[in-house]
């Protein structure tokens, strides 16, 4: 707990992802990630290991742009600073793992930015993002176990700004954003690595399904390249002896 408070006080921090709650989720992800080594092991390891293969396969090597980079848990960063002559980490919270390991590479940018570009003040359609998308020089995309991450906080805030908005109409809202981020990323002209989850799902102490949330649909446009399991929450990490894990897949379009 005391971690988290100097955390909490220590990250620079914008003032949209401290109101949104995104700076208290990347302390909480680097707090769960501690708690949750072992079980969390392999699905960073996957994810390392399909971004490379990724990374390997794509024909140019100016910038690689990596969005969700966050604690760089996920992200084989010396490798990809290798492979490239510049690396672009994007995530709305650039916490200090993250801040200290750009540093260690002379051709590592931190940016500090939201990818939805509607945080600020979520209007009332989400816009299709376009950051980057006229940047020269980009020859590979990353987007790094970010899209189930992209709705809440927009939902939050408008659950409690706008009262007259219904639960379907926050749900089409969020379903909204997710079919943004993969608009956006389709319109890049660079091969581009996804690695998102396929299904969420929530155990209770017998281990019998209580939540299941399903992104296949969302994501029948784009290739499965591989797929594994992560254990996010195993049994004693949530309240009630509940567990959880997710399905997730390295895509490309
Ligand atoms: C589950 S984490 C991915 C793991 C991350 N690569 C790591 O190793 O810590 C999702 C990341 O997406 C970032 N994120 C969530 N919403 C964002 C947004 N709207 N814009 C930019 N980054 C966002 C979070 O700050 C977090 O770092």
């Amino acid at each position: 707990m005391l971690a988290e408070a100097l955390a909490w006080l220590v990250t620079p921090a914008s003032a949209t992802a401290r109101r949104m709650g995104l700076l208290a989720e990347s302390i909480a992800i680097a707090a769960r990630h501690r708690r949750c080594r072992a079980a969390w092991a392999p699905h960073l390891a996957a994810s390392r290991r399909a971004l490379l293969d990724s990374a390997h396969a794509a024909r140019g090597r100016r910038i690689a742009l990596v969005l969700g980079s966050g604690h760089l848990l996920d992200v084989p960063l010396a490798e990809l600073a290798g492979l490239f002559e510049q690396v672009w980490l994007v995530d709305i919270v650039q916490p200090w793992p993250a801040r200290l390991a750009a540093h260690r590479h002379a051709n590592v940018r931190l940016i500090e930015a939201d990818v939805t570009e509607c945080l600020a003040r979520p209007p009332v359609e989400p816009p299709v993002p376009t950051r980057f998308l006229d940047e020269p020089g980009i020859d590979w995309v990353a987007s790094v176990n970010l899209l189930s991450q992209l709705a809440a906080p927009a939902q939050r805030w408008l659950r409690a700004r706008r009262p007259e908005l219904t639960e379907p109409g926050i749900a089409r809202y969020g379903e909204t954003l997710l079919a943004n981020h993969l608009a956006w990323l389709g319109r890049f002209g660079a091969p581009v690595c996804l690695l998102a989850d396929l299904e969420q799902t929530r155990l209770d102490t017998t281990g019998a399904v209580i939540e299941r949330r399903d992104y296949r649909p969302l994501l029948a446009a784009w290739k499965i390249r591989s797929e594994w399991r992560w254990d996010l929450a195993p049994t004693g990490e949530l309240t009630g002896g509940q567990s959880a894990f997710h399905r997730v897949a390295a895509l490309s379009q």
